[in-house]
């Protein structure tokens, strides 16, 4: 442990850190973020309408708000990295880049707020964020306290250029100086990410006492690859974390990246569906002025949605994988579990796929299965009569079953 880590956890047992407890996140959540599709591009000369700057964010809001994202449940606006100035003020406080952000933090957030939308920021648990800005190491408390004074409803706190070792005890105290500020700010998290690449064992109940939403795998990309990569992490450690997701906090499998240049239309349906299967967040990246309608449609269906926001908060988990098929399972309330079919192979054709009710795990006699991202047709599956069903390359089937009691 070095020194800056021994001074905090003294700080957090005299103070009494006891752990997060700011009463959000009762569901995962939902919004929209810069990161995936506009990185940490600050040329506005060059790009003015693309370049992350109060405009930027804006007009993100505004359309959050006009064209039924906010309605459907879609609520945070946050800005990632690169917002900030590469210096803090002669009072060790954190200032936005002046020229991308002439009106300052507070009038944004107020802005963004006038929309009936929340207000999220992005800080660095070390001395500098990835992108090489100011970071929080030694001024969590002021930058805390700034953070509350602009309105901000939402921090992501990031884990660059910190020392590995510092993370249980320094997430901690920036949760216990977000509390203190007496504001609500939900606290996002990249702890369990770090240590995870760099092969440490993370302590996932102390994870979910800190922090409402934390990263556990790589950052996400536009392409099929990098969504289909996080799924199999997903499936093949839901034993190590699922456990630890519920009303107040959530596994992080990053950004839904609908509507861009990487995915097709088929993995648009999977990773909406599968983002609905695991209780993740839905937090998209993308430029919400320029969406195709397909992908507009897949992020507002209010079915997908509901299975998201289940009110149990149980994250499915994958229960079988064969020749390319993944099948995956949550438990929803009123009784009711959905299970999604995943096709990995590209080999082109639909697959043609017939399930019993044993090789689902489903113990009773009769189920209806009822397709999930329409809600419309139904099928009656019982001891004598399987699942049946094509599921295109890259693509996936969804159902919300429920027990037909006789
Ligand atoms: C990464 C993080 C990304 C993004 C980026 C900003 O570490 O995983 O989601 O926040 O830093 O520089």
């Amino acid at each position: 442990m070095t020194w800056g880590a021994v001074i905090v956890a003294l700080w957090c047992a005299v103070t009494g850190i006891n752990g997060l407890d700011n009463g959000l996140a009762l569901t995962p959540p939902m919004g929209w973020l810069t990161w995936e599709r506009f990185r940490c591009n600050t040329n506005c000369e060059r790009d003015p309408e693309n370049c992350i700057s109060e405009h930027l964010v804006k007009s993100m809001a505004d359309r959050m708000a006009s064209e039924g994202y906010r309605d459907v449940g879609y609520e945070y606006v946050i800005i990632d990295d690169c917002w900030l100035a590469s210096e803090r003020d002669q009072n060790g406080r954190l200032v936005p880049d002046p020229n991308r952000f002439p009106s300052g933090i507070k009038n944004l957030s107020d802005y963004v707020h006038s929309k009936k939308l929340k207000f999220g920021i992005y800080e660095d648990f070390g001395k500098k964020t990835c992108g090489g800005y100011p970071g929080s190491e030694f001024y969590m408390q002021t930058d805390a306290e700034s953070f509350a004074d602009w309105g901000v409803d939402y921090l992501k706190f990031d884990g660059c250029n910190s020392n590995l070792y510092d993370f249980p005890a320094g997430y901690e105290a920036m949760g216990f100086f977000l509390n203190k500020t007496g504001r609500q700010i939900f606290y996002s998290c990249e702890w369990p990410f770090y240590k995870i690449v760099y092969g440490h064992s993370v302590d996932f109940a102390a994870v979910r006492k800190t922090c409402n939403l934390w990263r556990n795998y790589y950052d996400v990309e536009d392409s099929w690859s990098s969504v289909s990569d996080i799924i199999k992490f997903w499936g093949n450690n839901s034993d190590i974390f699922n456990k630890y997701a519920g009303p107040g906090g959530w596994n992080d499998p990053d950004m839904l990246i609908l509507g861009n240049f990487g995915l097709s239309y088929e993995e648009e349906r999977v990773q909406m569906a599968m983002w609905a299967i695991m209780a993740a967040p839905l937090i998209m990246s993308n430029d919400l002025r320029r969406m195709r309608s397909s992908s507009k449609a897949l992020l507002q269906n209010r079915n997908l949605i509901s299975i998201n926001q289940d009110k149990l908060g149980i994250q499915g988990s994958m229960i079988q994988k064969q020749n390319g098929i993944q099948i995956w399972r949550r438990e929803l309330s009123m009784n009711r579990i959905a299970m999604a079919f995943l096709n990995e192979n590209s080999d082109g054709t639909p697959r043609f796929l017939s399930f019993s009710l044993v090789d689902l795990k489903l113990t009773s006699s009769t189920y209806n299965f009822t397709e999930a991202f329409d809600m419309k047709m139904s099928s009656l599956v019982t001891e004598q009569k399987p699942l049946e069903m094509y599921v295109n390359p890259h693509g996936i089937q969804l159902f919300v079953a429920r027990e037909i009691v006789a």
